[in-house]
């Protein structure tokens, strides 16, 4: 090991405080997690940060839907957010938010840097502008149908299907996601950043910053089509930083959020004396700074990121890693299979523990994404985990605290074997450091199965029946508890939990990576309590059953689905819905549409037309003459099929199990539900 102790900093993504922390972000998290603390265990100087990203439109929008403010809905998701990964053992040396002053400073301190250094300009731009809800629209926040290959419903930047990428302009026969409505396109002027500028400062950042192939591919496409400068700003009403000297523009989210990585560290070096931030991040530092972040944003992290950061006369990142995504039994994850599973949910059902060994031995350094094949996930960690490395101790443990006092030997029984476990320290150092944990996972292993087979050997429970070899019974279980230690040192970043109980077991304060060189002998150990148990099948079925949800069907489904719990609303909110009693006049396929019925409703003396997503559970002809329930005051709907001038209430997950609520007889249409 090299003596020189390094001075690292290391962010994970911020996570969008608009929702809770599911499987998927967790392998961001689990695998940045792991480095910092195996770099803090190696004895370097690691500061390990994060932040809720907490600006957009998405934000602002929930936050109105749920009739809150903004800054309501951050503090509480975020603190959800945070107190998950907690949980997962997630050790961020600070979190923070970058709806925040540290923030803000460093926002403005960069962005009039950048305009002093003549990086900054303005330009009139036509956008997308939603005229009922008097708001500019995000690109996706329209949709529409693809110009490209003509699928429907597809978002304003990009085409789902054939993957073509285009302006929501492009889009044919677009509508807001807001109020259904056809956006006029409108002008107002934008600042932009000349990112067209960097091309050659960035080509030189990324040869130093020894990006992984994976990302240099991107970056190489991304070259070649040509850079283009970067619109940073948005037009009110929006969530976010205002710019300086203008009144209604405001940042854009991407560009504040990754200054929120700085902010952070900000906010954490005002109450740490041994941490200054000018260090790390002005020019010309000599410290270590890492973003792990997912693949999806390598565009932001890579290009606008750095050259951000050059134009401002900060320092640029040491290097960017980037992950693939989650697959779960080899496909997205999905509400209606069970298989979106947030954190708690996870947390509610099993230990933290597992999943944290799970995706270290998934993840390499590389952009692939990591499949989570659920039988594969109790099979693995029951083997490894419990098989493998827990059965070590718990052969071993019993045999010194019974014949021993819990006294370990002085000597051990094979001194060349616990070497090989010591030699191994700096090939698994540096899987750790290349992030290549399946390979550190695999060598961890393949120890083990050796520990196991020296144990299996040695049969320490025949040699204690005779009192002779009592002495060898100590000697074999001092050796094998001490490979097992060793193991345990190598794995202390990947279960922390369960090296804190093995440090007790022990008797030991805290381990560095050194501490796998150095057995214990002569040295009381306590008595041996369970580790870790097997993972049962059926708490991984409980937790896909709890994870289960209709999943929103994304064809202009009347029948709703989608979040299991909707907010609070007051008395004075549900009075608002004007409910009626409605008669189906007439009930009839729609052209194109797999899951919607048109029905003609009479509400006493008015016709109207409602779109529901009912055709999987009925025949439309049964329906006519029936009596339902109508939301009478619903806003009227732009849809592909025409115009839905209202919403029928039904109940069920869905498919065949929808059931349209129905009147008794004698209740006449257009009365009022109350
Ligand atoms: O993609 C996302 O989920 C963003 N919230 C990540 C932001 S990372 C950084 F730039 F702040
Ligand atoms: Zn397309």
């Amino acid at each position: 090991m090299s003596t020189a102790v390094r001075n690292i900093f290391v962010s994970s993504a911020l996570p969008y405080a608009n929702g809770p922390i599911h499987m998927g972000h967790l392998v961001e998290y689990l695998q940045s997690d792991i480095w910092a603390r195996f770099q803090k265990l190696r004895g370097h100087n690691c500061t390990y940060v994060c932040a809720a990203d907490a600006h957009g439109t998405p934000i602002m929008i929930k936050a109105r839907q749920e009739g809150i403010t903004p800054e309501q809905l951050i503090e509480r998701v975020s603190a959800e957010q945070h107190a998950d990964l907690k949980a997962f053992d997630v050790a961020f040396d600070n979190f923070h938010t970058t709806h925040s002053d540290e923030n803000e400073l460093l926002v403005r301190r960069i962005y009039e840097a950048l305009r002093k250094a003549g990086h900054i300009y303005t330009k009139t731009i036509e956008q997308a502008y939603d005229e009922s809800e008097k708001m500019f629209l995000p690109d996706r926040f329209v949709r529409g149908t693809c110009p490209r290959c003509k699928s429907e419903d597809q978002y304003g930047d990009a085409c789902e299907v054939c993957g073509a990428t285009y302006s929501p302009g492009d889009l044919i026969d677009p509508l807001s996601v807001l109020s259904g409505t056809t956006p006029l396109w409108k002008e107002s002027e934008h600042y932009f950043f000349r990112l067209s500028e960097f091309g050659d400062r960035l080509r030189t950042w990324i040869k130093s910053a020894a990006l992984h192939q994976n990302i240099t591919s991107k970056l190489e496409e991304w070259f070649d089509a040509g850079l283009r400068d970067w619109d940073i700003s948005r037009d009110a009403p929006y969530f976010g930083f205002r710019i300086p000297d203008s009144d209604n523009k405001y940042f854009y989210v991407w560009l504040d959020a990754p200054i929120g990585y700085l902010a952070s560290f900000l906010q954490l070096c005002n109450r740490r004396d041994d941490l200054d931030f000018d260090d790390y991040w002005m020019a010309g530092s000599d410290k270590e700074a890492y973003h792990f972040i997912g693949k999806d944003i390598v565009y932001f992290h890579t290009l606008f990121w750095p050259a951000v950061l050059e134009g401002s006369g900060f320092r640029q990142p040491t290097s960017v890693f980037a992950h693939g995504f989650l697959t779960i039994n080899g496909k997205k994850m999905s509400k209606s299979r069970g298989t979106f599973i947030k954190a708690r949910t996870y947390l509610d059902n099993l230990d933290p523990n597992y999943l944290r060994y799970y995706y270290a031995a998934k993840l390499g350094p590389g952009m692939d994404d990591i499949d989570m094949n659920l039988d594969d996930f109790v099979a693995r960690v029951n083997s490894d985990l419990i098989g493998k490395l827990v059965n070590i101790a718990s052969r071993c443990a019993g045999f010194i605290t019974r014949y021993f006092d819990g006294r370990l030997a002085g000597t051990l029984d094979d001194p060349e074997l616990f070497a090989e476990f010591v030699d191994a320290s700096e090939k698994i150092a540096k899987h750790f450091e290349s992030r290549e944990y399946s390979k550190a996972m695999r060598s961890i292993m393949a120890l083990a199965d050796k520990a196991n087979r020296y144990i299996e050997q040695k049969k320490p429970w025949a040699m204690a029946k005779d009192e002779k070899q009592l002495p060898d019974v100590q000697a074999v279980c001092t050796e094998g508890l001490n490979m097992f230690r060793t193991l345990m040192v190598y794995l202390t970043p990947v279960i922390p939990a369960v090296a804190e109980q093995v440090q007790k077991l022990f008797n030991e304060g805290p381990w560095g990576w050194q501490a796998a060189g150095d057995p214990l002998l002569d040295h009381t150990i306590s008595k041996y309590e369970p580790l870790l148990t097997r993972i049962e099948a059926k708490q991984v079925e409980r937790m896909v059953e709890q994870s289960k949800e209709p999943e929103a069907t994304g064809d202009d489904d009347e029948t709703g689905g989608g979040d299991a719990k909707s907010p609070e609303i007051t008395i004075d909110e549900f009075a608002k819905i004007d409910m009626r009693i409605a008669r189906i006049e007439k009930a009839e396929p729609v052209d194109g549409a797999d899951k919607l019925l048109k029905l003609t409703l009479d509400l006493g003396g008015e016709t109207r037309s409602v779109f529901a997503g009912i055709k999987s559970a009925y025949e439309p002809k049964t329906l006519e003459g029936r009596l339902v329930i109508t939301v009478a005051n619903l806003r009227p709907r732009k849809m592909r099929f025409g115009v839905s001038e209202g919403m029928v209430l039904a109940a069920g997950p869905g498919g065949e199990d929808i059931f349209l609520l129905s009147v008794d007889a004698g209740a006449e249409p257009g009365m009022r539900v109350t």
